[in-house]
């Protein structure tokens, strides 16, 4: 059982580049996936997304086709010209060197919009009158841990269930929100599916090396243009030390 927890915990920490679409994902699976993401444990179980769940192939196309912001990045790059914040206060970045993110061309997609359900806590009360105040930055951040956990819930159940998984949260909230014809911003999507056996998992699904910049490419022009990886390493300390 430990083993079993730990190996879906490595599998999910990874991003599934591309999937086997010709599968499909049982109804029973797929209940439980909504189930994990759906009940997971929020601050007095207050409300503070809804979940769209996409198993139509054409819906999910057109969702991933809001997320080319993938930035190549180098080490030497100048990032003046890579991206930033313009005069409005608008983030921007190079989309000649952003791609897009596969791993939400999935068997089915989660999409995670932000909802201000019925607050309980004085601070979110007070969050919903107040928007300009502290309390709203503590309801954003309650807003984040829920979505947080759910995603956490859910890419762990589908991982046991041997299924892999790829977060984002790098697209145009704007054109999701049409998409999804929802009034509140789209916040962070989940790809679920079946990988693609004997296929390395970072290959982009779509993309090739010919279409990205010289510099980024990574092997043959005809061959799929291949994400990178990031690893981490987290302090902890047991009673102390
Ligand atoms: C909240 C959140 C948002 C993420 N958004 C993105 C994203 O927009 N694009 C992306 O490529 N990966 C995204 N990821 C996936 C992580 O980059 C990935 O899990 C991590 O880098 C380790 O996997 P790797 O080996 O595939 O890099 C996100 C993960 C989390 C938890």
């Amino acid at each position: 059982m430990n083993k079993e927890i730990k190996n879906a915990v490595d599998t999910c920490q990874r991003a599934q580049r591309n999937y086997n679409l010709e599968k499909l994902i049982p109804n029973d699976d797929l209940n439980t996936l909504i189930y994990a993401a759906t009940n997971s444990p929020s601050k007095q179980n207050e409300v503070h997304y809804s979940l769209h769940v996409f198993t139509d192939q054409e819906k999910i196309k057109e969702i991933y086709n809001t997320t080319k912001r993938f930035l190549l990045m180098r080490g030497d790059a100048d990032i003046n010209k890579t991206f930033g914040v313009d005069e409005t206060g608008e983030f921007w970045q190079d989309v000649d060197i952003s791609v897009t993110n596969s791993q939400i061309l999935s068997n089915v997609l989660f999409v995670y919009v932000r909802e201000e359900g019925s607050a309980r806590g004085g601070t979110h009360i007070s969050a919903q009158i107040h928007r300009e105040s502290d309390a709203m930055t503590i309801y954003n951040q309650q807003i984040g841990f829920s979505i947080g956990i759910s995603v956490g819930e859910l890419i762990l159940s589908a991982a046991l269930l041997g299924y892999k998984t790829g977060i984002c949260s790098a697209f145009d909230p704007e054109a999701v929100r049409n998409i999804l014809k929802v009034s509140n911003k789209p916040l962070l999507m989940v790809g679920v599916g079946y990988e693609n056996e004997n296929v390395d998992r970072r290959l982009h699904a779509e993309l090739l090396n010919k279409d990205v910049p010289n510099i980024f490419r990574t092997g043959n022009l005809e061959d799929p243009w291949k994400f990178p990886s990031f690893e981490k390493q987290i302090e902890v300390k047991i009673n102390g030390n």
